[in-house]
């Protein structure tokens, strides 16, 4: 397959000069800045070329060797092989591979277990749930009755006492473990065992560390949550996706709460990108990779320490970097403009110990992109400067510029 021609969009440029333009925009921009979005990475030249795949054109709804399509005996292969590869990628008795999204894996997974009403027990979104987790904006929040818990203000780790005595007070049907800028692992055991104490289910968000769990680098929500609910595009460097574990005794109430409950037809070019994504994850180089991404992270959180920004839990477990840039006399949102006039992409976040938005980084891109601790103390150094007034957003972005040059994603 000629990648050149998925990632050129030669037949686009032909037919549509004006969208070939934007394509090849983006194409610069994500190779000329820093990616440190921690919910990004770039997608191999595989899996991309699965992407824009034939399957793309195949209405599929159902599962495989259940459809209500005809034609269906090919993209059943790559469903099956999707779905082999995941339940062997994570040691899971089961595996659904067509959530469009990792909200639509949440919802799947409420679906699955819940009734409009219910109580359910999950980090509170100023500590870093996700919107499914609640937020009155979602569906979760307007038909689930959240209760949030929180993270402790000095130590940003969560606070197990009060899991504990929230889990006791409100009966929770459901406990969601999972968050969008948690930089430490989770206890899982933990939340098992006070899902346990009041008959709660538990549903672990993974979406983050999934990545990371399929390259042996932090545990395994697996062995104790009910589901599991992921994404494909973050650590994991499949395509943009969700995806859903459980044991066998939820597998057809799983199955049916993302079709036909909450989805319709599956993106079969997606499932099958996904098989090449969970294929590449079972490799030893994706191990060495997810250790890269950790090892990435700490040094950038250590560098970000050094240069003077808080650093909430003192450092990192995983992909993920929270820093609080206020001793550089900057509040976050400040920070992300001015960063972004450098080149240097990331996301505003909460903070544990304060009200202002602090920084959210993450090491998954720029790592898939061979960047190594040099780069990382680099980034640092530069990015502090830019919010010192050190260095002029612009004169850094030239900086970046040649360092994104020295590391395409994609080779030329
Ligand atoms: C914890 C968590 N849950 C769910 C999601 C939703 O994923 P998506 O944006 O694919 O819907 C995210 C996305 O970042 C996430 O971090």
């Amino acid at each position: 397959m000629a990648v050149g021609h998925v990632l050129e969009g030669d037949a686009v440029r032909r037919q549509d000069p004006e969208l070939a333009d934007v394509l090849l925009a983006e194409r610069e921009r994500q190779s000329s800045t820093l990616q440190l979005i921690a919910a990004e990475n770039f997608m191999s030249p595989a899996v991309l070329a699965a992407l824009a795949s034939p399957p793309a054109n195949k209405y599929a709804e159902g599962y495989p060797g259940n459809r209500y399509h005809g034609g269906c005996e090919v993209v059943d292969l790559a469903e099956r092989l999707a779905v082999e590869r995941a339940t062997a990628l994570f040691g899971a008795e089961h595996a659904n591979v067509q959530a469009h999204s990792g909200s639509s894996a949440v919802l799947a997974a409420y679906a699955a277990l819940l009734r409009p009403g219910d109580t359910v027990l999950a980090l509170g979104l100023h500590y870093g749930g996700h919107l499914t987790h609640g937020s009155p904006a979602n569906f979760s929040g307007r038909w689930f009755d959240f209760v949030g818990y929180g993270v402790d203000a000095e130590s940003g780790l969560v606070d197990h006492d009060q899991v504990r005595a929230l889990a006791r007070n409100h009966r929770p049907k459901a406990i969601v473990c999972g968050s969008i800028a948690y930089p430490r692992h989770l206890d899982h055991a933990f939340f098992r065992e006070v899902a346990d104490e009041v008959g709660a289910y538990l549903i672990a968000d993974a979406a983050h560390p999934i990545g990371l769990v399929a390259g042996g680098v932090a545990p395994s929500p697996v062995p104790y949550a009910d589901i599991v609910c992921a994404t494909t595009h973050k650590v994991l460097r499949g395509p943009r996706g969700g995806m859903i574990l459980c044991g066998a005794e939820l597998a057809e109430r799983v199955d049916r709460a993302v079709f036909p409950f909450t989805q319709g037809g599956a993106q079969m070019n997606a499932v099958a990108a996904k098989a090449v994504a969970f294929g590449e994850a079972a490799t030893p180089a994706f191990a060495a990779y997810a250790h890269r991404v950790v090892a990435n992270a700490r040094t950038l959180a250590a560098a970000l320490a050094a240069e003077g920004l808080i650093v909430v839990t003192g450092g990192t477990d995983t992909h993920l970097v929270v820093a609080d840039p206020a001793p550089l006399g900057v509040d976050g949102r400040t920070a992300r403009g001015r960063l972004a006039a450098a080149g240097i992409v990331l996301d505003c976040c909460a903070l544990p110990h304060d009200d202002d938005r602090g920084l959210r980084l993450g090491t998954a891109a720029v790592t898939t992109q061979g960047m190594g601790a040099r780069e990382m103390t680099f980034v640092a150094g530069l990015l502090a400067s830019v919010l010192r007034g050190g260095t002029e957003p612009a004169r850094a972005r030239e900086d970046v510029r040649e360092l994104a040059a020295a590391f395409p994603p994609y080779p030329r």
